[in-house]
């Protein structure tokens, strides 16, 4: 029987949608599974009657690949990758690939890659977004690791991934040494936080300050996801809004609990913002929103004795709507702004040679961030390579510039209202930072020489001072 293309290791949800979407382009898969009767059930199931052939061991598995071996690993991140990669490496031989398809932190990613280059292996820290529906249809792909191991990669991976609609190119690019996949899949998820955060933001003022009822707000959403707010998050966002509760006959995302859950890749990406020094506060106030839910009990007791306004919106509702379709264009923007920004910091600092319009045109589509946006964001950094923050290539410039007072009205009513708005208010906030010639940080300075003789610079002349300040 003829080899097999790749080797899969773990057949969770990701693993086996992956291995049927990589069969399904034409290719011979082998897998592995740790639990065997999983794989048996999977070999008898879907992929029955398919060139997926099962393995009971890590040699039977090697047994079945072509050379260079190409293994695949879709094992839970942390301790198992570590342990899957001391299993399977007595049987690799120098120039065979090792994949880690998972969400790993790019830290871990960067010890493995370093510990089996000097082995003689490939080693490919892969971000794969899409969730169950990307990984058999079509995700977005976010391969790092040497550029032989994307050469001998490339024709599986061009195949599987989600192909643009504007153009029809996959959705996958060699994205930079090491731990360059896992990094860019990370601040990918930190940037999907910040437009889930701002989009629930908005459905709050409309909701609760505005009271529109959610069959009204589904319409709404539907008809902003046919202009420039085009995105999988507001397509789903309107179905969600639309679905009913079969139980109590109410919106279902009214029933569901308002505690936001998360498994750490939005917190990984705020963490290394602060660490390399990069200001991501949109992303930072979306990670904290997530905390500030999950007290529930805590903020049940407080809404009982903390007083504020009512939340009862009495002025023009469709003009409203209208500046919160535009605060939510130019929000997305600020937020995107900061997230590409953080990219080209980290790229200098880890040496990763990030493309950024590269990295856009993937996003494009098969990820949860897909959304219109994301191609005029390859048109921006095609235009200019070295751009340094997406708010000055023209383009955006301007569409931040005509949406400013909608962002500024819908903050100023939420505050208003007293609806909770951390995302969209830091959102404006990096917008006036940023455009200031002059922040108070010469007041926070001054301070710091006060009290711990810091010194500080002058604007007026070289040199380090400290002033005894009594
Ligand atoms: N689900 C998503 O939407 C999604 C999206 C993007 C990325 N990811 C990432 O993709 C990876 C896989 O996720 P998943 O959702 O497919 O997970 P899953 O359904 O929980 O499957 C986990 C797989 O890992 C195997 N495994 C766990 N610990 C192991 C160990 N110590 N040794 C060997 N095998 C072990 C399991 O084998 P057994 O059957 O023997 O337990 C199973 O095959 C994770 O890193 C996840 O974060 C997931």
């Amino acid at each position: 029987m003829a080899k097999a293309s790749i080797g899969v290791v773990g057949l969770g949800v990701m693993g086996r949608n992956l291995v049927l979407n990589i069969e399904r382009n034409g290719f011979h898969v082998a897998v592995y599974n740790r639990t065997q009767s999983k794989m048996q059930a999977f070999l008898q199931g879907e992929a029955a009657g398919k060139h997926i052939t099962g393995s009971d061991s890590y040699p039977a598995l090697m047994a079945q690949l072509e050379k260079p071996r190409c293994v695949l690993l879709m094992v839970t991140a942390g301790s198992a990758v570590d342990a899957g990669i001391e299993e399977i490496k007595p049987f690799l031989e120098p120039g065979d690939i090792l994949i880690d398809g998972g969400n790993s932190y790019f830290m871990d990613t960067e010890r493995r890659s370093l510990a089996l280059t000097a082995e003689g292996l490939h080693f490919v820290g892969m971000g794969v977004s899409g969730g169950e529906e990307g990984a058999l249809w079509g995700p977005s792909i976010m391969p790092g690791g040497t550029p032989e191991a994307w050469q001998a990669l490339a024709p599986i991976l061009r195949k599987i991934a989600a192909k643009a609609e504007e153009d029809g190119e996959p959705c996958v690019t060699h994205i930079g040494p090491r731990g360059a996949g896992h990094y860019v899949k990370t601040v990918h998820n930190g940037i999907e936080y910040a437009d889930m955060q701002l989009i629930a933001e908005i459905y709050d003022l409309l909701s609760r300050g505005a009271g529109l009822p959610a069959a009204e707000l589904a319409g709404i959403f539907d008809e902003w996801n046919r202009g420039e707010l085009r995105s999988y998050l507001i397509e789903i966002t309107a179905k969600i809004l639309r679905r009913t509760d079969e139980i109590t006959g109410k919106p279902l995302v009214e029933m569901v609990l308002d505690e936001a859950q998360q498994k750490g890749t939005g917190k990984w990406t705020s963490q290394n913002a602060f660490d390399i020094g990069a200001p991501i506060p949109t992303i930072n106030a979306a990670v904290e929103s997530r905390i500030l839910s999950s007290l529930k009990a805590e903020r049940v007791a407080a809404s009982r004795v903390l007083r504020g306004p009512s939340p009862r919106f009495t002025g023009d509702r469709a003009a409203l709507v209208e500046a919160a379709r535009a605060a939510l264009y130019a929000s997305k923007i600020l937020s995107y702004a900061q997230g590409m920004s953080l990219l080209r910091i980290a790229s200098a600092e880890y040496d990763y040679h990030l493309d950024l319009a590269e990295i856009a045109r993937i996003w494009r589509a098969g990820c949860i961030i897909r959304a219109g946006l994301l191609g005029d964001i390859t048109a921006a950094y095609r235009r200019n390579p070295a751009l340094s923050n997406l708010l000055l290539d023209d383009a955006f410039r301007q569409a931040v510039e005509s949406r400013q007072a909608a962002l500024r009205h819908v903050l100023q009513t939420a505050i208003g209202l007293g609806i909770p708005a951390l995302a969209l208010g830091s959102a404006l906030a990096y917008y006036d930072a940023y455009r200031s010639e002059r922040l108070p940080a010469n007041l926070t300075q001054a301070q710091r020489d006060f009290f711990g003789a810091h010194t500080y610079r002058r604007v007026d002349q070289e040199g380090i001072f400290h002033t005894d300040w009594e």
